[in-house]
């Protein structure tokens, strides 16, 4: 089992599934008012470079709920690379805590904190990356169908979700349909990391231009913001760039039996309508609750 939760990719799909059936069971036992003290005495420093409610609310309740402790480093406390080398922090907390969780914008920073830290470090998203988010998504598509039957079509930017998607759908053996603009389709090197995880696993991935190919018959649509955290400055652009890539009505008349997602936060009136992302086919706040009990299941694997 890898030491750090930086990528689906490291883990197997054995593993994942683990994952996912201790999340189901840790969702059951809180409904019952159930909360198993694994995590007891332990602490978790977590790092944030960008804003967060869901990240930080789950890890921190998380922990509480699991008898655990978290701990907020903002940037400005910790002041990596200017007042301290982020190698240095790696080492200091690894003297104190049993895990970090980091929200960073270069996906080097937070690999390098990990190759240091001898604790685990969770990704709690990078500009490449968010796989504690793929993990509450697998979490929520799996209480309506068994994964390997959903077809799961992703329409908009080929951004961290969708690589994270990607990887995650290639490692367990699922059907990921991916309907971007060419020009933003996801990295090249996580579409070869994915597709050689496809190879091994049978997972069917493809890309179209077109969102109506993308959604037609899939059973679940997912998307997410056109201008994620760091892009304010292209917002306009995106806006005219993506704009056919609405998750609305119309485009929904594709997909007439499909559930539709997002990780949320929303840019309501872009990506997704508020008549959608409000209705009765979104399940994008299971997503926001699974995040809680996928990430518990994470922390007791990694921090026990
Ligand atoms: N989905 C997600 O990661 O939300 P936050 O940015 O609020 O943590
Ligand atoms: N792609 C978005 C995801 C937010 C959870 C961003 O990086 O801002």
């Amino acid at each position: 089992m890898p030491k750090d939760f930086l990528t689906l990719a490291d883990w197997s799909a054995e593993d994942l599934f683990r994952l996912l059936d201790r999340a189901r069971e840790l969702k059951q036992l809180l409904n019952r008012g159930q909360r198993p003290q694994s995590l007891e005495g332990r602490a978790l420093a977590m790092f944030f470079e960008k804003p967060s409610l869901r990240t930080h609310v789950t890890f921190e309740a998380g922990m509480a709920q699991l008898g655990g402790h978290a701990i907020l480093l903002r940037p400005e406390q910790v002041g990596i690379g200017t007042r301290e080398a982020p190698g240095d922090v790696a080492r200091n907390l690894s003297r104190w805590v049993d895990g970090i969780v980091a929200r960073t914008f270069s996906h080097e920073l937070i690999e390098e904190l990990a190759r240091v830290a001898t604790i685990p470090v969770i990704n709690g998203l990078t500009d490449l990356l968010h796989p504690c988010q793929v993990m509450a998504d697998f979490q929520t598509i799996a209480e309506h169908v068994e994964l390997k039957d959903a077809v799961i079509a992703y329409v908009g930017d080929g951004n961290n979700m969708a690589n994270s998607l990607m990887l995650g759908a290639g490692v367990l053996g699922l059907t990921l349909r991916l309907g971007t603009p060419a020009s933003h389709r996801p990295a090249v090197r996580i579409r070869r990391c994915a597709e050689e995880l496809a190879a091994a696993s049978g997972a069917r991935l493809s890309w179209c231009e077109d969102p109506r190919e993308a959604v037609r018959g899939a059973t679940f649509v997912y998307t997410d913001t056109w201008t994620s955290m760091g892009q304010e400055s292209e917002r306009e652009a995106r806006r005219r760039l993506f704009a056919e890539y609405q998750v609305n009505a119309a485009l929904l008349e594709h997909a007439p039996e499909a559930w539709v997602m997002h990780c949320l936060p929303a840019h309501r009136g872009e990506e997704i309508t508020d008549e959608i992302l409000d209705g009765e086919r979104s399940l994008a706040l299971d997503q926001a609750e699974n995040r809680l009990h996928a990430q518990k299941a994470v922390l007791e694997r990694l921090l026990t």
